[in-house]
């Protein structure tokens, strides 16, 4: 079986930097011995602290600019991520794309991201409404034509199906219509690494592995709590 990807996205989380080395140090200590590759995406200012001495897990960012450099006030480079030894980032989640964020936007980043070697954690999922409508298929398809437009699929993309109504609502998606989504996803982009992510917990991680062609899970809630984390982790080795 191939090496599973579990992402912590802890979001705008925790408040303090003493908190989040104390959170980030238990997940560490908690999963020495296990054979998949855990990243952690913490907030921007954590990551110096947090990336310096770090072996073991790696990291991610939870967004980035599309451009190299320059005046682009409160904004932060790809490059700037690679240098502090940031492997991950994620873009377009949802929770930025509420913000304004839009899928042409999400493909500049994701061009940039994979130019500088960054590997792309790219969610994609449909609203409550989108479903009820029966426009699943039809959002799905167009966040990833266009979020993918003249974007060179390689080992460094991942995409993480996230429907909007299953996040932080303790309402995960069914096994059975997770692994609809992702089979629909992998017809588009054949061959393509996916992730399941959206109310994700120890009871429920170990079945989006092992009924669903996910290769791993994008965790965010639950990765704020370190021992329901490590649970997490472990559930799908
Ligand atoms: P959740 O968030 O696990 O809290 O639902 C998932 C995510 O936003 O990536």
């Amino acid at each position: 079986m191939s090496k599973k990807l579990i992402i912590g996205n802890w979001k705008m989380n925790p408040n303090s930097l003493q908190e989040a080395k104390n959170l980030f140090n238990s997940i560490k200590e908690g999963i020495k011995n296990v054979k998949s590759e855990v990243v952690i995406c913490p907030p921007f200012v954590y990551l110096p602290a947090i990336a310096e001495g770090n072996s073991g897990l790696a990291l991610g960012a939870q967004n980035i600019f599309w451009e190299e450099k320059g005046a682009f006030t409160g904004e932060i480079s790809a490059e700037m991520l690679k240098d502090l030894g940031v492997e991950y980032v994620i873009i377009g989640h949802s929770e930025r794309r509420k913000l304004g964020e839009t899928d042409e936007l999400i493909n500049k980043k994701i061009k940039e991201a994979l130019d500088d070697n960054l590997k792309v954690i790219f969610c994609i999922g449909e609203t409550q409404d989108d479903r009820n409508k029966g426009k699943k298929s039809e959002i799905l398809e167009k966040q990833i034509k266009i979020g993918l437009n003249e974007v060179k699929i390689t080992e460094n993309l991942i995409i993480a199906y996230e429907p909007v109504w299953a996040i932080g609502t303790g309402n995960n998606c069914g096994v059975e219509e997770t692994k609809e989504s992702i089979e629909f996803i992998k017809k588009i982009v054949p061959n393509i690494k996916t992730l399941y992510g959206g109310s994700v917990k120890s009871e429920n991680s170990g079945d989006y592995i092992k009924k669903t062609e996910a290769d791993g899970l994008l965790v965010g809630g639950a990765s704020l709590d370190s021992e329901e984390f490590i649970k997490i982790v472990k559930s799908v080795e």
